[in-house]
């Protein structure tokens, strides 16, 4: 089968066997049938680059229900199967009354991969949200329900990322508060909002604020292959962030994950190594490309092979050590090859 359609990046890489699971119940039996394989899961496919095809069965989870856990207190308990489309539990929460979601409108995949790669823009990462994760163990076979506390969440990553092989997530419970608190702190939102007239907004609006600050600067994987950011922004010691600031005090430097470590713009020094909007148009590279609106994202133009792209990653990556000295590393998940 196919998986072109299956991978935002629109990579043509193809399964010995595609499997849809519409019941979540149905993991164990599927998963023992073509255990002798190496059976991988799929989820929107927006996080991964297909370097090669992978080995054995692909399973597809196809669960799609949305639904009220528990209405009571300050939170709704809403829960949502794996399946289902991230931006459409986005809109679906809003429409509901309840908020929390808004700052995450239009990042594509589905819910089931949001908690492995802990996703997050402007300002929130979806742990903040998160109750609890379902999953199935595949290690002894049963399912789990795991408190957001022992997803071990970090930023873009967590207990479900660090070892792919474990868990398989089936559904997510999320914790939205009926009254907002928005978060409009995150460069560019209060611009959007103050460009559209709105001065004291809705979380719906601010959602939108979103959307449109993402249509401008991110393409949107339907008309141009990407996975979203191709690199996570690097988090350095304390030190070596002052003097990098101190040379180029341009470069974005951003809370870290402790006191003594910073976050730097991985956009930034892609960009400073000139590489956005980068495209060969022949030689080894094809079709795999920069975004000409987003440094950080890497594109595929047409025909570019997972192979290409990740070729093209890694010489970026080698630029950015060479001028600045600092590692890079990619975001999505590298299926047939290791960075
Ligand atoms: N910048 C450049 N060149 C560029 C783009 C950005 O120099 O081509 C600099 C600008 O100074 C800008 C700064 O980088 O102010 C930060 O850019 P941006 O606000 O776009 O955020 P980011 O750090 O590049 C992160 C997430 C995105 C998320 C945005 C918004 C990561 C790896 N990426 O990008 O997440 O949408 O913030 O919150 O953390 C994703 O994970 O796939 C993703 C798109």
């Amino acid at each position: 089968a196919s998986l072109r359609g299956r991978n935002t990046f629109g990579v043509d890489a193809t399964a010995p066997l595609l499997v849809e699971v519409h019941d979540a119940a149905a993991l164990p039996e599927v998963l023992s049938r073509y255990a002798g394989s190496a059976p991988m899961v799929l989820g929107g496919g927006s996080n991964l680059l297909f370097a090669g095809n992978p080995p054995g069965a692909v399973i597809s989870l196809a669960t799609r229900g949305i639904g009220v856990a528990d209405d009571g207190g300050e939170h709704a308990i809403v829960r949502a199967d794996a399946g289902v489309v991230w931006h459409d539990l986005v809109m679906w929460s809003l429409a509901q009354g309840l908020c929390g979601l808004e700052n995450l409108a239009l990042i594509p995949g589905t819910v089931g991969a949001a908690p492995i790669q802990n996703i997050g823009a402007y300002g929130v990462e979806v742990r903040e949200r998160i109750h609890a994760v379902e999953a199935f163990d595949r290690s002894n076979g049963a399912m789990v329900r795991l408190d957001a506390s022992a997803c071990d969440f970090a930023y873009r990553d967590s207990l479900f990322k660090r070892d792919p092989e474990h868990y398989i997530v089936t559904a997510v419970e999320f914790a939205l508060p009926r009254s907002p608190s928005l978060r409009l702190d995150y460069a560019g939102i209060g611009e959007e909002l103050a460009a559209m007239g709105i001065a004291d907004p809705t979380p719906s609006q601010v959602a939108d604020a979103v959307i449109r600050i993402r249509r401008r600067k991110l393409p949107d994987p339907a008309a141009l292959g990407n996975a979203g950011s191709f690199f996570k922004n690097p988090i350095v010691p304390v030190a070596q962030a002052e003097v990098l600031h101190a040379e180029h005090p341009s470069l974005p430097v951003f809370r870290g994950s402790s006191e003594d470590t910073r976050k730097l713009s991985a956009a930034w020094l892609i960009d400073q190594c000139g590489w956005k909007g980068y495209r060969s148009g022949e030689s080894a590279d094809g079709d795999a490309g920069v975004a000409p609106s987003h440094a950080l994202v890497l594109v595929n133009h047409g025909n570019a092979t997972g192979a290409q792209l990740l070729d093209l990653a890694r010489r970026i990556a080698d630029s950015v050590h060479e001028r600045f000295g600092v590692a890079i590393e990619p975001e999505p998940r590298i299926v047939g090859a290791n960075w």
